[in-house]
């Protein structure tokens, strides 16, 4: 019984939440040729706004069971080749990357209720991206990059300790040492939906799809 009315409580509490608080733009007048450009606009427009890290957004991979998993990460570049965002090969995402290159990128900002849904295919950038992306990162970035089983099972903390020190020393001896597990990865979009809200509901959805031309196609969707 305290069981049920804890999770009614939670319940309750949980939907009691605010929810799509903030204040959109005026909707495009135009669409741009390209979902890059009505992006770029939009991440503009935020940044301008203040919304709070506008760059960073939900990766959405399968492993191989199929089963979906999603991490944050941070937005490096929009190209007209797609989206772009940099990692470990031997991480997670890294692996189910490698072997079912589909995924899924979600932007939400909170602050102007927008939300941007990004589908496509993953491509590996070239070593010379990969290289000046990891490049830019700190020393403290970069030795953790290299250090770092991500995501394995960490037993003791001093192994993450020793391991970060030592390429801390190594790359302050050799600045230009890259890692050969660090990758620039490129989402190359097939449909990508830029999604605002409305506070009667009648939330505002514009689809953007590839014809199998290359040319893009823009439809509004129902709320
Ligand atoms: C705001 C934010 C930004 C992040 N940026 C990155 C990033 O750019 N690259 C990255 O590999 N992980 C980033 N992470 C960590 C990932 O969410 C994730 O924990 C890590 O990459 C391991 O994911 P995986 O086990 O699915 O490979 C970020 C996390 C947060 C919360």
């Amino acid at each position: 019984m305290a069981e049920t009315n804890r999770i009614h409580d939670t319940r309750r509490w949980i939907r009691a939440l605010p929810t799509l608080t903030g204040t959109p733009p005026p909707a495009p007048a135009t669409f741009p040729a390209t979902p890059a450009e009505l992006f770029l606009d939009w991440l503009a427009r935020a940044v301008d706004d203040a919304v709070v890290e506008p760059h960073v957004c939900a990766l959405s991979t399968v492993d191989d069971a199929g089963l979906p998993d999603s991490r944050y990460l941070i937005l490096k570049d929009v190209d007209t080749a797609g989206f772009w965002f940099s990692g470990s090969a031997r991480s997670p995402k890294g692996v189910e990357l490698q072997a079912s290159p589909r995924a899924a990128l979600a932007f939400y900002w909170r602050e102007t209720g927008q939300q941007v849904r990004v589908r496509g295919t993953v491509s590996e950038g070239d070593e010379s991206v990969r290289s000046r992306d990891f490049l830019e990162r700190s020393v403290t970035a970069r030795a953790v990059a290299t250090a770092s089983e991500q995501s394995r099972i960490l037993t003791d903390p001093s192994e993450y300790d020793a391991a970060v020190s030592s390429a801390i020393e190594m790359f302050e001896g050799d600045p230009d040492h890259m890692s050969s597990d660090w990758r620039a990865w490129c989402l190359e979009p097939e449909s990508v939906e830029f999604w605002q809200a409305d506070s009667g509901r009648r939330h505002q959805r514009w689809l953007y799809r590839r014809d199998p031309e290359g040319l893009w196609t823009t439809s509004v969707l129902w709320p």
